[in-house]
């Protein structure tokens, strides 16, 4: 398994172009089973997921070809309708293949995602707003075994008991092509399910609401392709600034959405950076020891549960005591124990966590439990003294492209290694 060797204390200074958003790019490629003809995307970050996703719709038939940030993806007409657990375990968002695959094909076999490394991730408000639109859904050895119940799915009011992300985008694919309307009340406002909205009115779908908690879908008979540009990652964004704020130095990231990352934004110039922005930009400097800042992760537009790692790292070097809520996953402080590892003074009282600012992280072998823990060990990684090594990285492999190598342009010591499998 592949490593990164990081040699802290390094300023970090130069321009970055963000990759298209993961949790975007997830959706849109799912939205490529709603229709016979060809979905051509642009700006699909070349992940870990990215590639699940592509084997997973392989999988059913679906003709995926890559090139660069281009993906073409076309539906012709669908081998299978499995999801099978090899890849969905790998994946949780491989789930975002049902609401489409009973939208058009009428059924679904889906298997079930399972406990994750950041708590139990139940996807009961998916499968309940789908029973409303006309599913007939059974568990079946750990699968989700879905049919339509007639020719389409039928419209309809659906509440959900919390917000969810990829419930909202699962339910709002599938009622894209049934009869009549459905009103998602409760939707998630998340900005990757404005993107996927965009996308799938570009397909000739009827998406109102998207970016409000109250969305609707006029159904219609039928999408046809279209061409879309997944939007930046905002959460790979935020990750770039903190890093920056960490270590000090000045970062440009250039073709962005700034608008996308207004929490974030105000949280780095609670800690003391300067944040300028533009239209499409947003220039990063900081110049002192960080403030502390105090966080509690929220659905859109609050602060993002998928930064609150990175935000710890900060916390952990700065200049008093923070303390950080996490409100949307259990579990999700399993990066603390490693950054103690690293010198980081951290109590955690259930869901919350006080940071003690340390004036300096002292570097040491950490191992990767989940994403953004990864990304969070990186980042401390820079500011340790000394070396740090962060095991398997494949976690960040998943939701990071080459960061190792985008770091270094900025002006870090940060090193791949290679390790060949077993
Ligand atoms: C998405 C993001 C993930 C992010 C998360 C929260 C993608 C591919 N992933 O994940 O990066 O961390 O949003 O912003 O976009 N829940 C239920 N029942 C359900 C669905 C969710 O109880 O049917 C709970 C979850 O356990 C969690 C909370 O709702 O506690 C929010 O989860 P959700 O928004 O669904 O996260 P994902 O869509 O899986």
């Amino acid at each position: 398994m592949d490593k990164l060797r990081i040699e802290g204390g390094h300023r970090l200074q130069g321009t970055l172009r963000p990759a298209g958003a993961k949790n975007a790019a997830l959706p849109i490629m799912a939205a490529a089973l709603l229709t016979d003809e060809e979905l051509r995307l642009d700006n699909v970050p070349a992940l870990a997921d990215t590639r699940t996703m592509g084997r997973l719709l392989g999988g059913m038939g679906v003709a995926v070809a890559r090139d660069g940030q281009q993906l073409g993806l076309r539906a012709h007409a669908l081998a299978s309708v499995e999801a099978p657990y090899e890849l969905v375990k790998t994946m949780r968002a491989s789930i975002l293949v049902l609401g489409p695959l009973l939208a058009r094909a009428g059924e679904a076999r889906v298997s079930l995602p399972g406990g994750c490394a950041i708590g139990a991730r139940p996807v009961d408000q998916h499968l309940k707003g789908l029973q409303a639109l006309g599913a007939e859904l059974r568990i079946e050895q750990g699968y989700i075994v879905a049919r339509r119940a007639g020719r389409r799915l039928r419209g309809a009011r659906i509440v959900t008991d919390l917000v969810t992300v990829t419930g909202t985008e699962n339910l709002m694919m599938a009622a894209t092509l049934a009869e009549g309307e459905t009103v998602i009340e409760n939707a998630a406002r998340e900005p990757e399910v404005v993107d996927l909205a965009a996308c799938l009115n570009a397909m000739g779908a009827r998406v109102r609401g998207a970016g409000t908690d109250r969305i609707a879908v006029e159904g219609v008979a039928r999408l046809h392709g279209a061409a879309h540009r997944i939007m930046p990652d905002r959460i790979e964004s935020a990750t770039f600034l903190v890093a920056v704020a960490a270590a000090g130095g000045d970062l440009t990231l250039a073709q962005a959405a700034p608008q996308s990352l207004d929490a974030v934004l105000e949280k780095l110039r609670e800690a003391g950076a300067e944040v300028e922005t533009g239209a499409d930009w947003v220039r990063l400097r900081m110049a002192r020891r960080p403030r502390p800042v105090n966080l509690r992760t929220a659905p859109y537009p609050a602060f993002p549960t998928d930064a609150q790692a990175q935000f710890m790292a900060l916390d952990c070097i700065a200049d008093g005591v923070a303390s950080i809520t996490e409100n949307i996953f259990e579990n999700r402080f399993m990066h603390v124990l490693e950054l103690q590892r690293l010198g980081a003074q951290i109590d955690i009282d259930g869901h919350t966590a006080i940071v003690r600012g340390v004036g300096r992280l002292s570097g040491a072998t950490v191992m990767a439990t989940d994403l953004r823990a990864s990304a969070s060990l990186v980042l401390a990684g820079l500011v340790a003294q000394g070396e740090t090594v962060v095991e398997r990285i494949y976690h960040l492999d998943r939701g990071y492209e080459a960061m190792e190598r985008r770091l270094e342009a900025l002006g870090a010591r940060i090193e791949r290694v290679r390790s060949a499998r077993p």
